[in-house]
């Protein structure tokens, strides 16, 4: 205890002194190249995820939101975590991406570097009467938790059976205030919007990544879910809704990643809801500036950074043109033979879902991103792993029709989708 509370106030004492060194530079470095899974540390070669061994490895995986209110991952007042994680292992899924909201680390900040306990969040976030309700099921279901565990402790353990069944980590940023994400006006939309404090997320970012070193699971962290238009805030949006403070921002935060762990690869999301990333790998103008996506503007990391992006055109009819949209925003990344891609880069659709029934799998826009993941050898996180939320939008255990698993997270909602859709999207992506 004396020594947590005297580490605590270190970090807290060189926080405060304006440089956060993070303890890895006062402590022996990890070793560079790790002899077992995930044999780490991961690189990137052109449209390559790699690990040390040169093995490429592509995420085919699930979110799995911890960003909501209560701060911990969803479904544990359902299931146990290590039977969620085997429910992803059994299908052949080899990544979960595990979102986290900054509030989280503000907390921790501002309680002179404690977590709050996962009974006091269940209660903050679902009232006096739900709150314990909720998380004695929570409790029941996973024994090993007691009243002094708290959300960290949580995410730990999450990591750490991952870890178990060799089930990669990627850890994402959703949102700055934790709550359902997104909107163009919900205050989180972009740097310096009402709850988008810039020190507050760089220094949440540096805290996270120091503090899921220790997770031998974790092989890559994002950034910022869903950057977009504060359309809120009319004076942010005219003077920095654009590629040049994009530039500027990203670069402060894969520093700060890449200084407390280099051996992650750190995904970067475009504008608009992170639906186009054209000028990264176009190397054209960061506009309105004049500067260029340059490797030499990330000293060191160049060879961490993954592009990522999402795409929600459910209502698509024709897959020729929905393809043509997802290469020209994002995978054209992945070919460097195309004249335009002056830097290439692996691309990981990290959202995309649907309805969860047993006929909108066999539509257009869901049968077409499958063939067009397998086609480009591409990673993937589809949205979503759980069937309810204990809380979204001020909905408590709220319903989710496009989680993969059912409302209690026991059983799969479309075993058509399973087995004709989602297997062999598995089959035909997956490595590692
Ligand atoms: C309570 O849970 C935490 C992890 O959440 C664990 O480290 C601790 O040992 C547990 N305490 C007891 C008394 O079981
Ligand atoms: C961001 O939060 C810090 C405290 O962490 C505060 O000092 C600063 O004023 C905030 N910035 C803005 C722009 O509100």
């Amino acid at each position: 205890m004396l020594r947590s509370m005297l580490g605590s106030s270190l970090v807290h004492l060189l926080a405060l002194s304006g440089a956060l060194l993070a303890p890895s530079s006062w402590a022996s470095p990890t070793p560079r190249q790790s002899a077992s899974w995930p044999y780490g540390p991961f690189q990137v070669s052109g449209a390559e995820m790699k690990n040390s061994r040169g093995d490429s490895i592509v995420y085919a995986g699930a979110n799995w939101p911890g960003h909501g209110e209560v701060m911990i991952p969803d479904g544990l007042q359902y299931q146990s975590i290590a039977t969620i994680v085997s429910k992803i292992k059994s299908i052949g899924m080899n990544a979960i991406r595990l979102t986290y909201a900054i509030q989280m680390v503000d907390q921790i900040y501002a309680n002179g570097m404690k977590d709050t306990t996962v009974q006091a969040s269940f209660n903050a976030a679902l009232g006096s009467t739900n709150g314990p309700k909720v998380y004695a099921q929570f409790l029941a279901k996973n024994p090993s938790f007691n009243s002094s565990t708290t959300r960290l402790d949580v995410f730990n353990a999450v990591a750490a059976e991952c870890a178990k069944q060799q089930i990669h980590v990627h850890l994402d940023n959703h949102m700055s205030r934790a709550a359902w994400c997104c909107s163009t006006t919900d205050g989180n939309s972009w740097f310096g919007d009402r709850d988008y404090n810039v020190s507050n997320w760089l220094r949440g970012l540096s805290y996270m990544a120091e503090h899921a070193k220790s997770w031998t699971a974790l092989t890559s962290m994002s950034l910022r879910n869903e950057l977009r238009s504060p359309d809120s805030n009319a004076a942010l949006k005219a003077q920095s809704y654009n590629w040049r403070d994009w530039y500027t921002f990203v670069r402060q935060g894969t520093s700060r990643i890449h200084a407390a762990n280099p051996d992650i690869l750190i995904f970067l999301s475009g504008l608009d809801f992170d639906t186009w990333m054209t000028p990264v790998f176009q190397g054209t103008a960061m506009t309105p500036g004049t500067g260029k996506f340059s490797a030499a503007d990330f000293p060191g990391h160049a060879d961490k950074l993954v592009l990522e992006i999402h795409n929600y055109d459910n209502g698509a009819t024709n897959c020729a043109s929905l393809q043509s949209t997802l290469y020209r925003n994002g995978f054209q990344a992945m070919h460097a033979d195309d004249a335009k891609t002056v830097t290439a880069f692996p691309v990981v659709l990290s959202e995309f879902g649907f309805a969860q029934t047993d006929s909108e799998w066999r539509r257009v826009y869901a049968t077409c991103i499958a063939s067009y993941l397998a086609q480009q050898k591409a990673g993937w996180f589809i949205w979503v792993l759980g069937g309810s939320y204990y809380i979204r939008s001020g909905t408590q255990d709220y319903e989710e029709s496009w989680g993969l698993l059912s409302h209690d997270w026991s059983a799969w909602r479309s075993q058509s989708y399973v087995d004709g859709g989602l297997r062999p999207l598995i089959q035909n992506t997956a490595k590692n």
